[in-house]
């Protein structure tokens, strides 16, 4: 198949990319560079031995998509990552968020329209579900407010995507709901490239482990969790890039549709527990204390992803410890890149 990837330089599209032409689709990304670089593309090259055609295109440019669709008349479907993603920044940039993620899908689905290309699979999160109940949380969990304007776009594109499936019934939809997406491809040659001081856990820790942060802070010990840190389904990024061309095969074999899908292990990690593991796996030190909660975080979520490994034939495969591994060479090789 030829697949259009939005956002296909970034961290999830860039390892979405290379499972896409290992599998032997051919790819064609669009990206604006607001938040990755080109220097990907030789990453993707390095570990496929292919170049993928690359636009530097913004989502919510509909002549430009137009221009790329009518030179690509073949284009079977879209995956669609391109949209900005920090939660915290979100609260400060609630109408950035909104313009450019709901911008972008619907400027994306009119275009895909008038190019009649009618299969997309959608980054969505677990943020969907808010403050869930106990977990796991399965696709018929209730979708709960949501927390950020980050969590608001999310909702809001996957009720854009019903809505557009219900009036076309020949466009498919699947909305893929990521839990915590970590590590890097096993070359090492492709990871996750945080701007400025790394929000998200991991990056933290592996930047701690390379002395480029002094420690690490643990959001709370004080949570009704075994060791009192909070509890998260952490799932490799190849695994989850695996996903989606799982979700692709799985289109042209069922009718047309909006279908959503929850991608995580299935297993819950304690932030305590994944920093041991990682300390335990890599050897590397990393100094850390504890801190009070961080205002949002909830207690413990995971995953039930049985409705994807029965639907989809996906589910993961790699351990924690070779994710984490993963996560560390990667960081090697950006901070022996910037030495
Ligand atoms: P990322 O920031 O690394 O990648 C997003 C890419 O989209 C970047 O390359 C950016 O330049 C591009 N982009 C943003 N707006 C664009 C626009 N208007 N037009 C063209 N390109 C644009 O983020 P990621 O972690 O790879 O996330 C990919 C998708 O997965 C996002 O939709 C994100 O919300 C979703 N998601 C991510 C996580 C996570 O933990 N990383 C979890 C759940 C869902
Ligand atoms: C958050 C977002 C989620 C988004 C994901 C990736 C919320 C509610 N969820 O998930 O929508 O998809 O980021 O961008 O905001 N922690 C520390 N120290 C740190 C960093 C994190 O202890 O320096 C803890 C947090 O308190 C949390 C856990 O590690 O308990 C995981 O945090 P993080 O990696 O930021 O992911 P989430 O908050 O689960």
């Amino acid at each position: 198949m030829e697949i259009l990837v939005t956002g296909g330089t970034g961290y999830i599209g860039s390892h979405t990319v290379v499972e896409l032409l290992q599998a032997g689709h051919s790819v064609v990304i669009a990206d604006n560079l607001c938040h990755s670089d080109r220097s990907v593309l030789d990453g993707i090259r390095a570990i496929t031995g292919q170049i993928p055609v690359f636009y530097e295109t913004d989502c919510c440019d509909r002549a430009a998509l137009d221009r790329l669709f009518q030179r690509h008349p073949k284009l079977d479907a879209v995956i669609h990552f391109a949209a900005l993603k920090a939660v915290n920044e979100s609260e400060l940039l609630p109408l950035a968020y909104y313009a450019n993620n709901l911008g972008a899908l619907v400027t994306l689905l009119q275009a895909m329209q008038a190019h009649r290309v009618n299969q997309i699979v959608f980054s969505s999160s677990c943020t969907v579900y808010g403050t869930p109940g106990n977990p796991p949380v399965t696709e018929q969990s209730p979708i709960q407010p949501a927390t950020s304007p980050y969590g608001a776009t999310k909702q809001m594109c996957e009720r854009i995507l019903q809505d557009a499936v219900h009036a076309d019934p020949s466009l498919s939809a699947t909305a893929l709901r990521y839990f915590n997406p970590i590590g890097a491809h096993e070359s090492g040659l492709i990871g996750e490239k945080p701007q400025g001081v790394p929000q998200n856990l991991l990056p933290y820790v592996t930047e701690t482990a390379a002395g480029i942060r002094r420690e690490l802070r643990i959001f709370g010990n004080d949570y009704p969790t075994p060791d009192g840190t909070c509890i998260r389904d952490f799932i490799h990024v190849s695994d989850l890039a695996r996903a989606h061309v799982c979700a692709l095969e799985h289109m042209r074999h069922v009718p047309a549709g909006w279908r959503t899908y929850n991608i995580g292990t299935g297993r819950g990690t304690s932030v305590r527990e994944l920093v041991d593991t990682f300390i335990r796996t890599t050897g590397a030190s990393v100094p850390f204390r504890y801190e009070a909660r961080r205002p949002g975080d909830i207690g413990q979520i995971w995953a039930d992803p049985s409705l994807a490994e029965r639907e989809l034939g996906w589910k993961s495969v790699k351990t924690l410890e070779e994710t984490l591994l993963s996560a560390w060479r990667w960081q090697q090789h950006i901070t022996n890149l910037e030495k």
